[in-house]
């Protein structure tokens, strides 16, 4: 290891990969060497999920091949369907997703023989049947787990939504899980990696990069970025409030980051989908609040906006509910989680860290009845 700064490991290389490069020049996302502005302008989710946990950009015919592989994966199993059903309606969903995900580990374990990334396909196919299923039950909906669209995006909406997406909100969302695949050493990759390490199965290291993910400083910042803008219904009530909050020295969720220190590359590309959707439903005003507080956080702490922050804005014009926005960056990024614990594996070595001890010093034990 080697460090270059102190304090929750940053700036510490603690491995190897040969994933994804973040934060090249303060700035840069590459997954497997591919610019994530190409991958979001010209592939589909599908085939950054084959790049990522099968190593390679699939052709035309393994493309066709893989997304009906995904498309016969998505049913869930009834005992799956019941712990669902007994999940609480008002539970958070990123904790449906961590739940369901370890129950399907009971129902169909990994063996020694399997083939891992068999298992990963299987939790990116049924991941958006499972997060719909427990909604639409909880709310006395018609439930369906499976469809036939062709993308892992139209199939959630579809879900969600009880009808075929409009394709440019199928776009959108299939851009934003592009987006969210792939991070490098991350806080849930990382975890995802250290229970990949002592050999556990692969739904534990997933159930725990769930759980990691689920934080306001890492993945639930996409849900706390809306509840900030849609406290205010104008750019001038946006900059009063933003400079309340920077008074009271307030977190702002959706900026700031641990690598990048010029710009999150990702960020540019989701606000240009949201300000399409914006237009597409003559929506005037999250995009304009969301550039006040973009222009108020860069003049004030030159702090720009991560990915989480305009896919708020995006997801909200995509239909999607502001408590599912977390387990929508779960349906991506199964897809890095499990490049990393497929190359963990491949060369596994336990991830154990030691501390700086900063307590008591050796002292003598008194008896219970002593004290
Ligand atoms: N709002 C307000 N101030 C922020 C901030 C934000 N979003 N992000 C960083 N800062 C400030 C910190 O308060 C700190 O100020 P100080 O030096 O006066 O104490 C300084 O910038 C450095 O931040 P720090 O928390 O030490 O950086 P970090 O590398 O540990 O944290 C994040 C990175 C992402 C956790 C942090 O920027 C953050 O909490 N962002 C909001 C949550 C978020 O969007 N998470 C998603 C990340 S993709």
């Amino acid at each position: 290891m080697t460090t270059k700064k102190t304090g929750g490991l940053a700036g510490v290389v603690a491995g190897k990969s040969a994933i994804c490069t973040v934060g090249v020049e303060g700035k840069g996302l590459n997954y497997r060497g591919y610019s994530i502005h190409d991958l979001a302008e010209h592939a589909s989710f599908e085939e950054v999920a084959h790049l990522l946990i099968h190593g390679n950009l699939p052709t035309s015919t393994e493309l066709a091949d893989y997304k009906n592989k995904l498309r016969n994966l998505r049913q869930l199993p009834d005992e799956l369907q019941a712990v669902l059903q007994l999940i609480p309606a008002n539970a958070h969903p990123m904790d449906v997703m961590r739940t369901a995900c370890s129950m399907l580990g009971t129902l169909e374990p990994e063996r020694a023989t399997d083939d891992q990334s068999q298992i990963a396909d299987r939790l990116l196919a049924c991941f958006p049947s499972i997060l719909t299923y427990w909604y639409q039950f909880h709310r006395g909906n018609a439930i369906n787990t499976a469809t036939d669209d062709e993308t892992i995006a139209g199939h959630f909406l579809h879900l969600l939504h009880g009808k075929k997406a409009d394709p440019l909100i199928e776009r959108a969302v299939d851009v934003s899980l592009i987006l969210y695949a792939e991070h490098e050493f991350n806080a849930s990759t990382f975890a995802a990696r250290v229970t990949a390490a002592t050999l556990s199965d692969f739904y534990s290291a997933i159930t725990s990069a769930i759980g990691t993910l689920r934080g306001p400083l890492h993945g639930g910042a996409n849900e706390k970025a809306m509840e900030l803008i849609e406290k205010f219904s104008s750019p001038d009530a946006a900059e009063k409030g933003l400079r309340e909050m920077l008074a009271n020295k307030d977190l702002i969720m959706g900026f700031g980051h641990r690598v990048y220190t010029v710009s999150d590359p990702r960020s540019d590309v989701i606000k240009s989908w949201a300000q399409k959707l914006a237009t597409a439903k003559n929506d005037t005003i999250l995009v304009p609040v969301s550039e006040r507080i973009e222009k108020i956080m860069w003049d004030e702490k030159h702090l720009f906006p991560n990915l989480d922050f305009y896919s708020a804005s995006a997801y909200h014009l995509c239909g999607i509910p502001t408590l599912m926005y977390t387990p929508v960056f779960v349906m991506a990024r199964i897809t890095g989680w499990a490049a990393h614990v497929i190359e963990q594996r491949s060369n596994n070595k336990l991830i154990r860290p030691i501390s700086e001890y900063i307590g008591p010093q050796p002292r003598e034990f008194i008896a219970i009845d002593k004290r």
